[in-house]
């Protein structure tokens, strides 16, 4: 009986070495990996061109703004970039419209998503103010909850709430956060807006200070001491947030944490001239944060890295020029983090597994997607990338494949290029040209979901 597919002549990483082999797949997943001793016969025999097979990357923190601001993105061309950069699996944040913070929105976001998408997918909900709601969303067993602080009044009593459900009700639902606090960004602005500051990106790194971040991340983790309950840290930008990951750790609380590829590689004040399109939150920091982040990605301080991508459109960005504070917050990133993430690896900062473990192996691990996904291994699915290691190139706003063209990373030299990405053995993205079809992409549960949920 012949096999689905058969991609031959790639490289496998094994141990930390590359060597030759194939990969044959079947109902979508992973039937052989290894050595070519025998070539069983198979009804699409791919010829991998010498290129080097490696999971597809699992991207946990993307705006793909579908529904109500697909004028900035939507789950096809968010998809579209995800997969020219080799990324198969998203995790979509809520802050779309209507916020995914019911039960009925985050099913209807679903079915948006079964519909548009070409990766799969999974969804963190959003907060609620209305407790009734929360509790409807967390008792229907969601994978995930994102909690953006400097939204909410109170952050902290949200969050107390939050755990004590989880806690109460045994929920495996991991919470997910945006740790900067309101009321020391509301300070630090007042006392801008007294001096007259000239709103420009300075403006906006004052305003969101390292110390709103810190006192957010302090918070966290006490909290953290009395619940135990999985926390993710979205986006960590200073050395000092850095510090206390590592002591938390060291206390064993659970709690992961990840950083972007811009907190990572850009730092202020090189990029004080990009005005508004450097704009994010939290936002760029100094040379020294980007050296302890990556310093705590080496020694697992910082466990992955996520993209972060949040799109807006340039006329959006562009009405921050005279005034920072009229630009909304975002860089683009799903394209552009594995190859920024294997620059890494030309640069000697990372090995090659390394990054594997920190873009796909331990994000599925982190989101209970792991049985599945993340790892090229026989039974999981075939989600893979090829990739060119030696091919040098540039970024180019102008060629990206979502809707946004123009990003921070602009004229960037960068070594690795995704050449051909599969989701399920099906070829989606190969050589510039997008072949996955919207709606191929499919909701991914995690490990732990059983019967018992509501979407
Ligand atoms: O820069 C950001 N943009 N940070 C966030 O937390 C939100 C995001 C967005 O949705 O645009
Ligand atoms: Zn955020
Ligand atoms: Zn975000």
């Amino acid at each position: 009986m012949a096999i689905d597919l058969l991609i031959k002549n790639i490289k496998l990483l094994q141990h930390n070495r590359l060597v030759e082999g194939c990969i044959s797949v079947e109902n979508g997943r992973i039937y052989y990996i290894g050595k070519e001793t025998h070539q069983p016969s198979a009804d699409v025999i791919i010829d991998g061109q010498g290129y080097v097979a490696l999971p597809g990357a699992v991207d946990i923190h993307v705006h793909f703004r579908d529904p109500g601001r697909v004028h900035k993105e939507d789950f096809t061309t968010g998809s579209m970039a995800a997969v020219a950069g080799g990324v198969t699996t998203v995790i979509d944040m809520p802050n779309t419209n209507p916020h995914t913070n019911t039960l009925s929105h985050y099913k209807e976001k679903k079915e948006i998503g079964e519909k548009k998408a070409i990766v799969d997918f999974s969804l963190h909900a959003g907060v609620s103010e209305d407790e009734k709601k929360l509790q409807e969303l967390l008792q229907s067993n969601i994978p995930s909850i994102k909690v953006y602080m400097p939204e909410l009044d109170d952050p902290l009593s949200t969050l107390r709430y939050i755990y004590s459900l989880i806690v109460e009700n045994n929920l495996n639902t991991k919470v997910v956060i945006h740790a900067e606090d309101p009321q020391i960004i509301a300070q630090e602005k007042a006392k801008l807006e007294q001096r007259k500051a000239k709103r420009d990106l300075l403006y906006h790194y004052l305003m969101r200070t390292p110390k709103a971040e810190v006192s957010a991340v302090e918070s966290v983790i006490k909290l953290l001491r009395d619940y135990q309950a999985t926390t993710h840290l979205c986006h960590i930008s200073t050395r000092e947030s850095t510090n206390l990951i590592r002591k938390a750790k060291q206390e064993k609380l659970p709690l992961t944490s990840e950083c972007t590829p811009h907190h990572l590689l850009l730092s202020y004040p090189e990029l004080m001239n990009l005005g508004p399109i450097a704009k994010c939150d939290p936002p760029l920091r100094t040379k020294d944060d980007t050296i302890a982040i990556l310093e705590s990605l080496k020694e697992h301080i910082i466990d992955i890295i996520a993209s972060d991508h949040a799109p807006h459109t340039l006329e959006e960005k562009l009405k921050g020029e005279d005034d920072i504070t009229k630009a909304p917050s975002g860089i683009v990133g799903v394209e552009t983090l594995v190859p920024l993430a294997l620059t890494l690896v030309h640069n000697g900062f990372l090995t090659l597994a390394d990054v594997v473990e920190r873009i796909s192996t331990k994000p599925a691990q982190i989101f209970c997607l792991n049985h599945r996904k993340g790892a090229l291994k026989k039974g999981l699915d075939a989600d893979i990338m090829l990739v060119d290691l030696k091919k040098q190139w540039v970024i180019k706003g102008s060629k990206l494949h979502g809707k946004t063209k123009f990003t921070p990373f602009e004229g960037k030299t960068v070594y690795g290029k995704v050449m051909k990405t599969f989701i399920r053995g099906t070829l989606v993205y190969d050589n510039e040209k997008i072949i996955g079809k919207p709606g191929y992409g499919s909701f991914v549960y995690p490990y732990w979901i059983g019967e018992k949920h509501a979407y």
